[in-house]
């Protein structure tokens, strides 16, 4: 019966797929479908009514950790019964303040094992936390925290507690478990504002009624029955958890990608709460809160001055309501199953919540500066011949790429792990041309595993499949057909996967690869995904641990292929579709399986915006639309602003027409040659960005309301982003036949990235901007320099002694400054100190270079500076000669003026990169 669903909904897909751009909403469960989501929902809004609160402290348990730095005490949940006693149920409970004005706390239950069959773990799951966060982040509360503890405890009192340095105060209310949180005084955010606290405890079904709070009401709770989830055994009955929190005074919340949505989160009061669950959505809807491939439970809120953060550490099935609320933004979070565990965070801006929170959950990891140029990619390059006249051809249109990829149809009958032998019957060869140039090739692997063959049977034999209900192993249909997964939850599966991984990239030093299909995709599973009484590592359910499935298998491939490159000392590359908080520190990602249409292109941006401010930049949506066959006039625009994804790939389905752009018609072609060469010109500027991010997470695609956090009309702009912090600010064109377009600038000097034709805001606003399918509607902000390689090569790896070129854009006290990051681009010896780190400053009519970081490998700082391009009229060209010194070197020469005195130049300076410089206008 399975099977035959199966059939059907790939015969629906492929239906779709010829005469509408529409996701099979009906796949996917509603609110309303979803056993716990309708009955937190339902439990809402009649605690609203009620307004009672069943949970409170109980403070004959609290115990103030010496030094009094934690609290640790029990949540009381009080059912009436009917004959007027109350069943009391304990919850244990933790909170720490931590250091940086962060807070965590948790609420957990302790279950009996009772009538829970082997090997399923009756225990709440809690180590969600320990995959998101990186091994060396410390949850260790401050030391010194002041608790204010009233003599007497009684239940109606509350708690106070200071961070040591004063700047977060918590004030607990044991009566009614109500925590106001005051960052600097002021209160910014307050937990179980609404009561809507609910942790459903451990039950049996005959006594349910002694069990439910009056508030409470009972559907899907021991059964499911939504057309696809039917066989859900549902071994624990309903066990959930939910919580509200308010963000006060803020009427602005971002973050919990993945959604086809808007940047500032939408309130959803009239709609489904967004919901976070990993699931394959073919086409998904745009400006849906329809769960996708990935989950990031992050949300920021921001007003002037003040930002506030929550991480929601849960894996399971999640949704999320939002209400904004006259100047209050109420929230409430509610997860299948799991514990309640979750981290605040408070900070002046938004950029510091988002640092705040990759200083827990790892910085993005500075890839290979090859893997920021452009992808080529198809579903599929057939054969060998295919692969390399792809490479012959960019190269003869002269469009550089770094890496071809290979879907699907590269290996033997779907078995992952091998090659086509008649299509691919050299790979090594095929590779080592590609390497000629410094060129790589990405394969895709997923975690479905075609029965009956070494890999499959490797996996049966050591246990490492992930099991069903009964504790069999799980067969399920996907891409192979009949089918089996890896449990990389598990440390025995991962010392599996690893020796899958080491012997197919043994020999090739540029063979990487794709986890596609993670989430995990399942084509005869409910929600197209895997059924929720699945059993992993541990002996817990597919339900708690449903959203870090993906995180798991993608960072057990990057560990393997580390592994596998250790000789070489190279950072591996794994672009995974599913993702969880963490995910940052392994892989890349993108936006899954969109069309070419205008919708796609647009909503790319804001899809791209979020995963960069909850800590995972490293995503792009596929060039020019998965399905369909985009017009020039789209592809155009996809390209000028795919070029600024931080992932820069062109995908096409397989049923789409060839679109590799050494094919298309000779003015397109021309365009889109000119688009990739200007992110290759860009690429030192684009990997300094990926350096700040790899350091302190700050965005590489970066909304304006993050560099100007003080200005309230920034907040709901996502259409246009800065260029990580180097000034870059990009408003790409995302409608058909336009002509002009309105681009919000915020006070300053600007100026358009081609012309250097220069315009100053005295505040900020909107102007209209003329464009024609050539322009790009690119501009500088004054105070800024960018740092450049003009010269075309045919792939990153051959720019790497190229000179550079340095723009200046001088703001009105005739300042800038710009940084520029050097490494060898491809080994993790810049971890030993071996990169280059420049400052480039203007000042006082002094333009000087100083280095704050030598490499010990100084032939990366002997590229030469062959250009400097100075904007006027912000900065007078000077008179006579000009002064330029490096080490003893001392030139006077004469400045080149642009016919229009946009611009003035000082050709050829000759100066080293890795040396300080000073040049006296
Ligand atoms: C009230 O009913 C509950 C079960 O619903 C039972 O456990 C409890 O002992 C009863 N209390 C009294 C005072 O009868
Ligand atoms: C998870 O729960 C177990 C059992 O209650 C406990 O021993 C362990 O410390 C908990 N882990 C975390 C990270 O809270
Ligand atoms: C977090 O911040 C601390 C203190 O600044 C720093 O030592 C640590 O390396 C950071 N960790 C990460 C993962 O960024
Ligand atoms: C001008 O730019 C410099 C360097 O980026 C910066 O320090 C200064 O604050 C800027 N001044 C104004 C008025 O924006």
């Amino acid at each position: 019966m399975l099977f035959i669903r199966s059939t059907l909904v790939l015969l629906v897909l492929a239906f779709n797929l010829q005469c509408s751009w529409a996701f099979s909403d009906y796949l996917l469960k509603t609110c309303a479908q979803s056993g716990f989501c309708h009955r937190n929902r339902q439990y809402a809004s009649n605690i609203q009514e009620s307004k009672r609160s069943p949970y409170s402290i109980d403070p004959s348990h609290l115990i103030f950790n010496d030094p009094l730095h934690t609290l640790r005490g029990t949540v009381v949940k009080r059912i009436p019964q009917e004959n007027g006693s109350e069943q009391v149920i304990e919850l244990p409970f933790t909170l720490d303040l931590l250091e940086g004005s962060k807070a965590h706390f948790t609420i957990d239950e302790l279950r009996d094992p009772v009538n829970v069959k082997e090997p399923l773990n009756t225990r709440r799951y809690n180590e969600t936390l320990s995959w998101a966060l990186h091994e060396s982040a410390n949850l260790f509360p401050t030391p010194n925290v002041k608790v204010t503890k009233p003599k007497s405890l009684s239940r109606d009192k509350q708690l106070i507690l200071k961070s040591e340095d004063k700047s977060i105060k918590m004030k607990l209310h044991l009566k009614t478990f109500k925590i106001e949180v005051f960052y600097m005084e002021d209160l910014v955010m307050t937990i179980n504002d609404r009561m809507l606290l609910n942790l459903e405890h451990l039950r049996k079904p005959e006594n349910n009624a002694e069990n439910k709070l009056p508030e409470e009401i009972i559907f899907n709770d021991f059964h499911d029955d939504f057309q696809y989830s039917r066989e859900d055994t549902i071994p624990f009955g309903p066990e959930s958890v939910a919580l509200d929190l308010t963000f006060n005074g803020m009427e602005n919340v971002y973050g919990i990608p993945e959604h086809a949505d808007s940047l500032r989160l939408k309130d959803t009061t009239d709609s489904d709460p967004y919901r976070l669950f990993n699931v394959d959505v073919f086409e998904y809807n745009t400006d849906s809160k329809m769960p996708m491939y990935g989950a990031i439970p992050l949300m920021i809120g921001t007003r002037p001055g003040v930002s506030a953060g929550v991480f929601w550490a849960n894996a399971a099935d999640t949704w999320i309501d939002i209400k904004y609320d006259e100047s209050n933004t109420k929230t409430h979070w509610i997860s299948e199953a799991g514990i309640i565990d979750v981290i605040i965070f408070f900070a002046e801006t938004p950029l510091e919540i988002t640092k705040a929170y990759t200083n827990l959950t790892g910085t993005p990891s500075l890839p290979l500066l090859s893997a920021v140029g452009y992808h080529q990619c198809r579903w599929n390059y057939n054969d060998e011949r295919d692969v390399l006249t792809v490479d012959y051809e960019m190269d003869k249109a002269e469009i550089p790429y770094d890496f071809i990829w290979l879907d699907l149809e590269y290996t033997e009958d779907k078995k992952y792990f091998t090659w086509k032998p008649e299509a691919f019957p050299n790979p090594q060869k095929m590779l080592k041309k590609l390497w000629k140039v410094g060129r790589n090739m990405v394969t895709l692997i997923d975690p479905h595993i075609k029965v009956g063959y070494d890999i499959s049977e490797t996996i049966e034999r050591s246990g490492t499949a992930v099991k069903n209900s009964i504790n069999e192993i799980y067969h399920g249909h996907c891409w192979p057909g009949e089918s089996i997964w890896i449990d990389s939850f598990s440390r025995k599966a991962q010392g599996v996967w690893g020796k899958f991984v080491s012997k197919f990239v043994k020999n090739a030093n540029n063979l990487f690869i794709w986890n596609d299909m993670n989430e995990p995709s399942i084509f005869s599973g409910p929600e197209t995904t895997a059924p929720k009484d699945l059993l992993h590592d541990g002996g817990y359910e597919e339900r708690s641990v449903h959203n870090l499935y993906g995180l798991t298998l993608h960072e057990t491939t990057y560990n393997s292929l580390k592994q596998g490159y250790a000789k070489e000392n190279k950072r591996p590359f794994v672009l995974t579709r599913a993702f969880f908080a963490g995910s940052q520190r392994s892989a890349a990602t993108w936006t899954g399986d969109n069309v070419a249409n205008w919708d796609y292109l647009k909503i790319s941006i804001p899809m791209c915006l979020t995963n960069n401010i909850a800590g995972f930049p490293f995503i792009g949506a596929d060039i020019a639309g998965f399905s369909g066959n985009p017009s020039d006039e789209l592809l155009v625009r996809w390209y000028q602003t795919g070029m600024w994804y931080p992932f820069f790939r062109a995908h096409a389905h397989i049923d789409t027409l060839r679109r590799e752009p050494y094919l298309l018609k000779e003015s397109v072609k021309s365009i889109v040659r000119d688009v990739i060469r200007l992110r290759y010109a860009l690429l030192p500027t684009f990997y300094t960005a990926f350096h700040d991010a790899s350091v302190s997470g700050v965005p590489v695609m970066n909304p304006i309301f993050y560099e100007k956090p003080t200005l309230e009309e920034t907040y709901r702009i996502d259409d246009e982003f800065y260029l990580g912090r180097s000034g870059l600010l990009v408003k790409p064109v995302t409608e058909e036949g336009c002509m002009s377009t309105q681009v919000f600038f915020p006070p300053g000097i600007f100026y358009d990235y081609f012309t250097l034709q220069s315009f100053s805001m005295e505040k900020s606003g909107y102007r209209d901007v003329d464009v024609s399918e050539e322009t790009l509607p690119l501009f500088i902000e004054g105070g800024h320099i960018i740092v450049r390689k003009d010269r075309y090569r045919r792939s990153a790896r051959l720019m790497a002694r190229d000179p550079f070129t340095l723009l200046i854009a001088p703001n009105a006290t005739q300042e800038a400054s710009g940084n520029l990051y050097v490494d060898d681009g491809e080994t993790y010896s810049y971890q030993e100190g071996n990169y280059l780190d420049v400052l480039f400053t203007l000042k006082d009519g002094i333009l000087e270079s100083s280095i704050s970081h030598y490499p010990a490998d100084r032939s990366l700082g002997s590229n030469l500076i062959e250009d400097i391009i100075i904007a006027t009229p912000n900065f007078q060209k000077p008179s006579g000669t000009i002064l330029i010194q490096q080490g003893d070197m001392r030139k006077e020469v004469n400045v080149q003026v642009d016919p229009y005195h946009r611009y003035f130049k000082i050709p050829n300076p000759l100066l080293e990169i890795g040396k300080p410089w000073t040049i006296l206008f």
